[in-house]
């Protein structure tokens, strides 16, 4: 089996984050989105990679993943997609590199706990022609939706529906035996102008052909907009072991805290979850619960819970809470009082008045 995984895309709902980065980089507990699919498929033993890059944030994908090897992959191959006709024209583009062999197509922002190996072991044991991951959501109308009849057989697949048939939304992994080619030549683009994954896989059902759906176990995540990263950030950092590596002075620490190499941490309270990288400098803070700041930053006088800053950041006297901080923002002078909630793009800066 081969793995097709898609990381192009604007990233549009995740702006001001995604004008300098791309979306499936952004750093989850200190480490890019796409590094932990690409881990996940090595691990079910998915050793041959085409990524699905996109002409803006492709050279970025290309140099992060490398040759891949460092994931436990064999082999990755880099597709330029042109344009964002859809995730069937994606599949189609990668089509030559599956070369014949059953696929998984995974999307590159999603996040799962399990990752997909029992998925591959189900799929190679029943040899269905597709396999979906179905979740329950409070808000289908974001995702895919399926419908399924009493014995559980999927019947119906529509594209982020206004009314949904049900609550179960489709997860970003689907795997395809040599058959999804012959879908993907029939179907047309959607209203909003994509070939839509989920009109080949309704095809393959109204041509007979078995689709199988299992609900996923663990949580998953799609981490396409603020609050949903934020989220997933808190359920990655839910299993953080503790980790000290860096120098911890007159600091009270409750719960999993890790300190990167060469990172000071004085006269502050870190309430975990917390991830503090490699190189930063924390004074006088209050951190946590569910934070992460990234590689060589520096947070005086402040506290900060529920967000997540990446490289760079410096801070100093602000209160901070469901924050995303881009690489190297700068905060500081007088802040307003009491806590603030931000979104800042990289090398941002805002002075207090
Ligand atoms: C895509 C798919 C959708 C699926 C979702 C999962 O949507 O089109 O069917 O439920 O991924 O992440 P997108 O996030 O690209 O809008």
């Amino acid at each position: 089996m081969r793995g097709v995984v898609l990381a192009g895309g604007a990233g549009s709902r995740l702006r001001p984050i995604t004008f300098s980065m791309s979306k499936q980089l952004v750093p989850v507990a200190n480490k890019p989105i796409l590094f932990y699919g690409l881990s996940d498929l090595a691990d079910a033993g998915i050793e041959e990679v085409g990524i699905i890059i996109s002409p803006e944030t492709g050279d970025e994908i290309r140099r992060a993943v490398g040759k891949g090897d460092r994931f436990g992959l064999k082999r990755v191959e880099f597709i330029v997609q042109d344009r964002p006709l859809g995730l069937a024209h994606a599949l189609n583009m990668a089509m030559p590199f599956v070369d014949g062999d059953d696929c998984l197509m995974y999307l590159g922002d999603n996040l799962i706990k399990r990752g997909v190996a029992d998925t591959v072991a189900d799929f190679k044991v029943h040899r269905p022609n597709a396999q979906i991951l179905l979740a329950e959501v409070p808000n289908p109308s974001e995702f895919g939706v399926a419908e399924l009849n009493q014995d559980g057989v999927v019947v119906r697949l529509v594209e982020k529906p206004k009314v949904p048939p049900s609550n179960l939304a489709l997860v970003g992994c689907y795997l395809f035996d040599a058959g999804v080619q012959k879908a993907i030549d029939s179907i047309k683009p959607s209203g909003r102008g994509e070939l839509e994954i989920t009109d080949a896989i309704q095809w393959l059902i109204d041509d007979g052909q078995e689709v199988r759906a299992s609900m996923i176990t663990g949580w998953w995540k799609d981490t396409g907009k603020k609050e949903d990263l934020l989220h997933a950030s808190e359920l990655v950092l839910s299993d953080l072991s503790e980790k000290i590596r860096g120098e911890v002075i007159d600091t009270e620490i409750r719960g999993a805290v890790t300190v990167g190499v060469g990172s000071r941490v004085v006269d502050s309270q870190i309430i975990g979850p917390v991830v503090i990288g490699d190189n930063v400098e924390i004074v006088r803070s209050k951190l946590g619960p569910n934070t992460t700041i990234g590689h060589g930053s520096h947070i005086h006088d402040a506290a900060i819970e529920d967000s997540l800053l990446m490289d760079g950041a410096e801070v100093s006297n602000w209160k901070l809470r469901f924050s995303l901080m881009g690489a190297n923002t700068r905060l500081t002078g007088t802040p307003a009082p009491g806590f603030v909630e931000l979104t800042v793009g990289e090398r941002s800066e805002i002075f207090g008045t």
